[in-house]
């Protein structure tokens, strides 16, 4: 049941898109046509009755839909299969661009020393004290929550959709390690040194022959730091953003960030932070899958994160913190103090795979790796703030954020009585929002960069990025 509803839920979502994108044009009229004809409603009648049914028997018996559904995934993996429509050409970019970067993996971020991080292509170091057995290759890594950058370029690199001919490419990426740049500039007090690297990179591309042929508008970026990183503005306060996402350049490509600016980032699309979970084979998926389904949760909710100083945020986040240690029904784990237990990914996950619900306060920014965390392990994310996850990624959520998830306004009076609302929550609907959850899991995955294209047998982050930017590319560029 978990791995494959992809496969069902991927082609209906390119369906849905390509009605929406027909509505206007032709489905009113032939809508009228049909009504208006005896035997075509009779058959109408039919279809509808047979899909209702239909529906109702994937409801209200899971269990059958489980056996179908994982025969089917066995099934898919055809070798290095591509699927939607997607051809990727990959730039081979300077070095001092990406691979170059890594040279000085010490000097990469000015609060850590990166090297421990960017090594396995971005996975960072394996772990070994994650208490599952799965199989002969290790899929747990400490990952760094900022390096999507590295495992994306990693993982198209060695993806089935790859061309090497930019004649036959329909997307273009730019495999530019913005924001292990940005992070090692944060204290650069020299504007013009600070975004030397970005204009040099804008500089490098404009006058490559595939770029003028659609203005970049089928180029993209792909950054593991949040775009605040990357919008400097003149006006706010100077935190070491670079210009990068302001070039006129870089706004004639698409923008795929761990957080898009909801307000300004019409060209930034929401991708997930990596979590510690790099599987290569749909097998290990499952397991792990298997294994969160059937974990037992004896907290209702729970809570991993530092109180932060400061007003705004810190008030919410002050506010969970009250109310977790108020509650019998609460895990808490605070990260003040440099708990080592918050960098612990063992002790993070047991935490969340031991609670029903997980509190997702807005941290530093709106979103929060966390996230990625609680639904890795089956544990409903519970938002107070619209932009920590609806408004971010539209490509791997489902549309329906009560599907999968609990809010509660920041602003509003249910954030003050939190036990109160999850408990009201009916046990069905806990158990339904926690199945949609579960298969959620492979879509927001980051599948290890040398999994065989034969053996990986679902479809990952990386998988549903391209695909999503191929049908957005080609819908601007016709
Ligand atoms: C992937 O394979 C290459 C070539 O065999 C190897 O150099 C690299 O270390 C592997 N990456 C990971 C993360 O294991
Ligand atoms: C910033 O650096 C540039 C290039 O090195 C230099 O030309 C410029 O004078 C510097 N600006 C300031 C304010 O120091
Ligand atoms: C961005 O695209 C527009 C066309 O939509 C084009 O006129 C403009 O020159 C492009 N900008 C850059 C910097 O390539």
């Amino acid at each position: 049941m978990l791995l494959s509803k992809k496969q069902p839920s991927a082609s209906a979502t390119k369906w849905i898109e390509k009605v929406k994108y027909q509505k206007h044009k032709e489905s009113y009229s032939y809508f009228t046509f049909f009504l208006n004809n005896p035997k075509f409603r009779y058959a109408a009648f039919l279809f509808v009755f047979l899909s209702l049914w239909f529906l109702l028997q994937v409801r209200w018996f899971p269990s059958t839909r489980t056996s179908q559904l994982v025969t089917q995934t066995t099934s898919k993996s055809s070798p290095g299969k591509c699927n939607g429509d997607v051809s990727v050409y990959v730039y081979v970019l300077p070095a001092e661009f990406n691979l170059g970067l890594l040279h000085d993996c010490n000097q990469l971020n000015v609060y850590t020393n990166m090297c421990p991080h960017v090594a396995n292509n971005g996975l960072g170091q394996p772990l070994d004290n994650m208490d599952v057995g799965l199989g002969e290759s290790n899929p747990w890594f400490a990952t760094h929550q900022f390096i999507a950058e590295m495992i994306f370029h990693a993982r198209v690199e060695n993806h089935p959709c790859r061309t090497c001919d930019p004649e036959r490419a329909n997307l273009f990426y730019v495999p530019f390690y913005g924001g292990l740049h940005v992070s090692s500039k944060f204290r650069e007090q020299n504007h013009t040194i600070r975004d030397a690297l970005a204009v040099g990179l804008v500089d490098y591309l404009q006058v490559q022959p595939a770029w003028r042929k659609n203005n970049g508008k089928d180029h993209f970026i792909a950054l593991g730091r949040t775009s605040w990183d990357f919008m400097r503005t003149d006006s706010g306060p100077d935190f070491g953003a670079n210009c990068l996402l302001n070039l006129p350049c870089v706004k004639n490509m698409s923008v795929l960030t761990v957080e898009r600016n909801p307000w300004k980032g019409s060209n930034q699309h929401g991708i997930p932070y990596p979590s510690y979970f790099h599987p290569s084979t749909s097998e290990q998926m499952l397991t792990w899958q298997r294994m969160v389904q059937g974990s037992n949760r004896p907290y209702l909710f729970s809570f991993i994160g530092a109180p932060r100083k400061g007003v705004g945020k810190a008030a919410i986040r002050d506010e969970m913190i009250k109310q977790c240690m108020e509650s019998t029904q609460c895990r808490l784990l605070k990260c003040d103090h440099g708990n080592p237990k918050c960098y612990n990914p063992s002790e993070i996950l047991k935490v969340m795979r031991e609670s029903q619900f997980c509190l997702q306060a807005p941290g530093d920014s709106f979103t929060r790796r966390s996230t990625f965390d609680a639904i890795l392990s089956g544990c409903i994310p519970v938002f107070f703030s619209r932009h920590t996850a609806y408004t971010q990624y539209a490509w791997f959520l489902p549309e329906e954020a009560s599907e999968y998830s609990v809010y509660m306004d920041e602003q509003g009076d249910e954030s003050k009585r939190i036990q109160e609302v999850l408990m009201k929550i009916p046990k069905e609907d806990v158990e339904r929002m926690r199945a949609t959850v579960i298969d959620m899991i492979p879509r927001l995955t980051y599948a290890h960069p040398n999994a065989s294209n034969t053996d990986l047998g679902f479809e990952d982050a990386v998988d549903v990025a391209l695909q999503a930017l191929a049908r957005h590319v080609g819908n601007i560029i016709l």
